[in-house]
């Protein structure tokens, strides 16, 4: 690693953190989809993208993307712009500026740099829309779903189909922030991604009856908060014995929702992930299961909407193997390890070879205002990565 790697770094944080200034909550990180900041973000990525020798675009799903004018097997260098509520500043965002940085380094180099539109699924409940668009996996209901959401933000939705890439692409790289303990707690900046957890995810609605707090006697309550209180703690007691599985129920909402009705609708979401899918799929099941027995024990009717349903998916071995010589080419030693979080590169690795480089997450803290980089860790990032493409685009 050089100074000039830690004189990018440098830039690369400062960006990272001027974006997430543009935000829907003043005094929070929440940018979700298409939401009126991300016109000031695209704005700045713009000029970045412009100023790296980038010919820059935004496709109908959102999504900016800037193309340099070299030919050769293309390298697609992505990740996403917008983030979850109360977000830190670089999740997604990071894997965006590094592109830009790694394309600006290699003018020579058939480079695609890309920032999502939408990865983590908050608007619609339904993740990964901007790197579904370019692989053309939207399905229908889910383009007519989001469609008014994309004339708003002045976009053509009718559009869609010609932001799917064609077969130009030949490898897809993600530089991605851990967001977990692993290379903090072995002391390492890099890891490179060998696989990424399958992730389920649905809406779960426990239906009561709301009646007055203080005239219906307990045990004539159809309590829907009740039922999702008693299944939620069972989700969890639920993964804590099973090695390896995550489950969370991360929103609740409750209808009427005032301290003197009993809730008669209480609507929860279910994230259950696992490396294993079979392992995965059969928790799943006896989760929902488990919400079905309760609410039948309480006389509540119970509704399951499934929201994702994504396999675990490797990452391409002879670029994993590819990421792990640049590592060693600038002396380091990047850590081989499963991802927990989901990435855009388990929708590009359907269509193109793809790889994911982390990068250290301080604490093991994401999804968190306190999510936070080291400069020399992503001076190494970089230090990587522009070895990494001038190995690929140059083979
Ligand atoms: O939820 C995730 O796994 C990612 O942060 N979108
Ligand atoms: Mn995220
Ligand atoms: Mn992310």
């Amino acid at each position: 690693m050089t100074d000039a790697h830690l004189i990018a770094a440098d830039e690369v944080i400062r960006r990272c953190r001027l974006l997430s200034e543009y935000t829907e909550e003043p005094g929070w990180i929440t940018r979700t989809f298409l939401s009126s900041p991300m016109h000031d973000v695209h704005a700045l990525v713009r000029q970045w993208m412009h100023d790296a020798g980038l010919s820059v675009g935004i496709d109908a799903a959102g999504n900016i993307r800037g193309v340099s004018e070299a030919h050769g097997p293309r390298l697609l260098i992505a990740s996403h712009l917008d983030t979850v509520p109360h977000a830190g500043a670089f999740d997604g965002i990071l894997g965006v500026m590094c592109g830009i940085e790694l394309a600006q380094q290699s003018p020579d180099a058939a480079i695609e740099v890309m920032g999502f539109s939408e990865e983590e699924g908050v608007r619609y409940g339904v993740p990964f829309i901007g790197s579904r668009a370019i692989t053309g996996t939207l399905d229908v209901d889910l383009i007519e779903r989001i469609s008014p959401a994309i004339q708003a933000f002045g976009l053509d939705p009718s559009q869609l189909p010609s932001a799917m890439i064609a077969n130009s692409i030949a490898a897809y790289l993600e530089i991605h922030i851990e967001q977990g303990p692993v290379l903090d707690e072995l002391d390492l900046p890099l890891g490179i991604v060998a696989a990424i957890a399958g992730q389920s995810r649905f809406i779960v609605r426990f239906q009561g009856r709301a009646n007055h707090a203080g005239t219906t006697p307990m045990p004539l309550r159809y309590d829907a908060l009740a039922g999702a209180a008693e299944w939620i703690s069972l989700v969890e007691r639920d993964a804590l014995g099973k090695n390896g599985l995550v489950a969370t129920v991360g929103s609740i909402s409750i209808e009427p929702n005032a301290s003197n009705v009993i809730p008669g609708l209480a609507v929860a979401t279910l994230d259950v992930r696992h490396a294993d899918d079979g392992f995965r799929r059969d928790a799943a099941a006896s989760l929902l299961n488990a919400a079905k027995q309760i609410a039948l024990h309480r006389g509540l009717e119970l509704h399951i909407e499934t929201r994702l349903e994504q396999e675990a998916t490797p990452m391409d071995p002879l670029l994993v193997s590819e990421l792990d010589s640049a590592a060693k080419a600038v002396g380091l030693k990047a850590y081989r390890m499963i991802s927990g979080a989901g990435h855009d590169a388990m929708i590009a690795a359907r269509r193109w070879p793809s790889a994911m480089l982390f990068v250290r997450s301080p604490g093991g803290i994401s999804h968190h205002p306190d999510e936070t980089v080291l400069r020399d860790d992503v001076a190494s990032a970089l230090a990587v990565g522009m070895k990494f493409v001038k190995r690929w685009c140059h083979a």
